[in-house]
């Protein structure tokens, strides 16, 4: 057998499996992986002391989404490139049915996004908000084209928000056709009330969006979207999990056997509520939804990946400048545009936190990256591990290398880093994504266009 490219002398981590051996790659998957691979002229990567690991995935990103008047700041190229460097080879992005609109529509939209421009794979979830049209028919249809999951919000009154029967017909739909409802979980009536008094209040700095949307309220509506759930007979997964109430109702459904899954984002394991008390208008870098808590729920995050409660890390990444968009809400917190900037930063936190920080090892930082994404959203085997058939989304993990996050070093296109002078431990030297070169020794070679859409297969319970 010949192969185009040969990695050789790494260690390979899959989220069960470490052990020393070569992977021969011909052109965009794995064809064998074992000990002594005929070179024949193949190139050969060299990965001598590194891990060798299947590409990372995130499943949660919004590029190039309007919000609050403007757009996210990266779009399927500069966010792409950012997330190479990071070690991530495939997203799956939130295409947006405004009211009025066919699912079809958000999806052609989110299409056209990404056309020429994607560097590493991509697919959509839809997120869904309005059904008074043919939408809740269009589902099945979205099936078949792999965009086999739906977003409903509980919250954003006015903007995103759904009511209880818009989510329960959802959800009785999504169980005909398998596909997988994913939850933005916060009581947004209540919240609304909450904001509304502190604003009539005068109390308008970025710390009063966190303040104005209490654990609880995240608590409640998980326990909720969890209950709808089961009793519509669907699978159901909860996105940026952020707090001991939310994580317990998560936990609390998988022991009842419903079939639960739930993510966190890296911002939630490293900030805490405190990031507020950034001088003037710092705040409001930190300004996303749900908002950052008090510390003490970061160890029942951490607690939770170990257990299993949760079984994502993702990013949420929805990267607003500071000068220019964030600072629309100069005057009033509700008028910052929501998000943070993550896509680059995931994997060397939790590599950093979870396995250098004695938490947990690093087969299950592959799982909470890579691995349990990729199965939860019909990716899995062709993405989420490294075995022969599978795509050859490969990322070379320098363990030890010791980095510093900075704005001025990372390349998500956004003036400001979350993570600012955070240290870390374990870095993607090379990137591989269906065989194709995106980073060399630490060096962007890729392009625009080689990426490509990812159609899913529907949910079947893992
Ligand atoms: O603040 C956030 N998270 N912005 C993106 C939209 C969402 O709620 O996921
Ligand atoms: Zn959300
Ligand atoms: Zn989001």
């Amino acid at each position: 057998m010949n192969f185009e490219t040969i990695i050789k002398n790494g260690t390979i981590v899959t989220a069960t499996d470490t052990f020393a051996a070569e992977i021969g790659i011909t052109g965009e998957t794995i064809a064998a992986i074992g000990r002594g691979l005929p070179v024949d002229g193949a190139r050969i990567i060299d990965a001598a002391g590194c891990m060798v690991m299947p590409g990372g995935i995130d499943v949660h990103t919004h590029l190039d989404m309007p919000f609050g008047g403007t757009f996210s700041a990266d779009d399927f190229e500069s966010g792409h490139i950012a997330a190479a460097y990071g070690g991530t080879t495939a997203h799956v992005d939130f295409s947006i049915q405004f009211k009025g609109q066919s699912l079809h529509t958000a999806i052609e939209t989110w299409h056209k996004k990404a056309a020429g421009k994607a560097v590493i794979d991509y697919g959509f979830h839809c997120i869904v908000t309005d059904l008074s049209g043919n939408q809740l028919n269009e589902i099945p249809e979205l099936v078949k084209q792999g965009v086999t999951s739906i977003k409903l919000f509980l919250a954003y009154p006015g903007v995103f928000m759904v009511d209880d029967a818009t989510i329960f017909r959802t959800m009785q739909q999504a169980a005909k056709c398998g596909a997988l409802i994913m939850v933005h979980a916060e009581n947004g009536p209540a919240i609304d009330i909450l904001v509304k008094q502190a604003v009539a209040a005068g109390q308008l700095s970025p710390k009063f969006h966190a303040l104005t949307r209490p654990p609880e309220l995240e608590g409640e509506a998980t326990a909720r979207a969890l209950t709808l759930g089961e009793i519509a007979g669907t699978a159901v997964y909860i996105v940026h999990v952020t707090c001991q109430q939310a994580k317990d109702a998560v936990r609390a459904a998988r022991q009842r056997g419903a079939r639960a899954h739930g993510e966190t984002c890296i911002q939630y394991l490293y900030l805490d509520i405190t990031s507020f008390d950034a001088p003037g208008f710092e705040g409001a870098k930190y300004v996303f939804t749900p908002p950052l808590r008090p510390k003490w729920h970061q160890a029942e995050l951490w607690d939770a990946l170990v257990k299993d409660d949760l079984q994502v890390v993702s990013t949420d990444h929805c990267p607003f400048n500071f000068k220019g968009q964030k600072d629309l809400g100069k005057d009033d917190f509700t008028k910052i545009p929501n998000g943070g900037p993550a896509i680059e930063d995931r994997l060397t936190l939790l590599y950093t936190g979870g396995v250098h920080g004695g938490r947990f090892s690093a087969n299950r930082f592959v799982d909470l990256v890579s691995t349990k994404p990729a199965k939860i959203f019909g990716m899995y085997p062709r993405k989420g591990t490294l075995a022969p058939g599978s795509d050859a989304d490969i990322v070379i993990w320098d363990p030890n290398e010791e980095r510093t996050i900075s704005a001025r070093t990372h390349h998500m296109r956004v003036d400001y880093s979350m993570f600012e002078g955070i240290r870390t431990k374990g870095a993607a030297k090379t990137v591989l994504c269906r065989g194709k070169t995106l980073i060399e020794n630490s060096k962007f070679v890729g392009r625009a266009g080689m990426g490509k859409f990812i159609a899913r297969a529907p949910y079947s319970n893992i």
